[in-house]
């Protein structure tokens, strides 16, 4: 079923911060940076907490052919229209089997993530056991740099937000999801350790209130 934005705040938000095509845009720079130019066309690739599958749709404009993506809300998964298998699963018991895929990606998944550490340490040792030895992992998510702390600080301030839809919108995403977005950025030291206790770093960045991570299974 197609949500409805004026009975959904959060999803009124999303909408407002971005088009579908400028989040396609953002997701494909990403890759990008995360190399993914030198990723084989046919690696088996799963994007983790999917959504409604605009990180699969940047995989295809790349020219991936062996996508698929899994995400917990039967909803967002139902807004994709594609060639990416989609399941509808949670992303802390994957429905694959061991070593079998080749990259997993997450694109801003990790922090809505319940229950710290646990359901991160669940969600990495799944990770860990679906891929193959030589493959990786990709992660972009939140992070408290001072990029973040000075959009933080203006989002709070009523007339910034009347001045920029686009503030506005992100501020509103963040009230809705406050508990799990704050319990992420107030334990950077956990995360980075667990990140590094089941993945050799291979490529690691903290820029624009973004970790960008590259790991190798351990
Ligand atoms: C901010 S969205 C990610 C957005 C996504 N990158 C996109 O482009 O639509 C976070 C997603 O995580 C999903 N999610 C939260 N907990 C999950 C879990 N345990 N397993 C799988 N998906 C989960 C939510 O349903 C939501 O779609």
């Amino acid at each position: 079923m197609i949500p409805n934005p004026s009975s959904d705040p959060w999803e009124a938000a999303y909408l407002r911060f971005e088009t579908p095509e400028q989040e396609i845009q953002k997701f494909i720079s990403r890759l990008g940076k995360l190399g993914a130019a030198a990723w084989p066309r046919d690696a088996e690739i799963v994007e983790l907490f999917c959504g409604r599958g605009n990180g699969l749709k940047a995989l295809e404009q790349l020219g991936f052919t062996r996508t698929e993506g899994v995400d917990l809300s039967p909803r967002l998964i139902a807004q994709y229209r594609g060639p990416a298998k989609c399941f509808v699963e949670d992303c802390r018991q994957l429905p694959f089997a061991d070593r079998s895929k080749d990259i997993l990606i997450v694109q801003g998944g990790l922090h809505h993530l319940p229950v710290l550490p646990e359901d991160l340490e669940q969600t990495f040792a799944e990770m860990q056991r679906v891929l193959r030895k030589e493959g990786h992992v990709a992660f972009v998510e939140p992070w408290l740099t001072p990029f973040l702390r000075f959009v933080h600080a203006v989002s709070e301030n009523p007339l910034a937000r009347r001045l920029s839809n686009r503030l506005d919108a992100l501020a509103t995403m963040i009230q809705f999801e406050r508990r799990t977005y704050d319990q992420w950025l107030t334990q950077p030291g956990l995360v980075l350790r667990m990140a590094r206790t089941h993945f050799v770093p291979k490529y690691e960045s903290f820029e624009w209130g973004k970790w960008n991570f590259v790991g190798a299974p351990r």
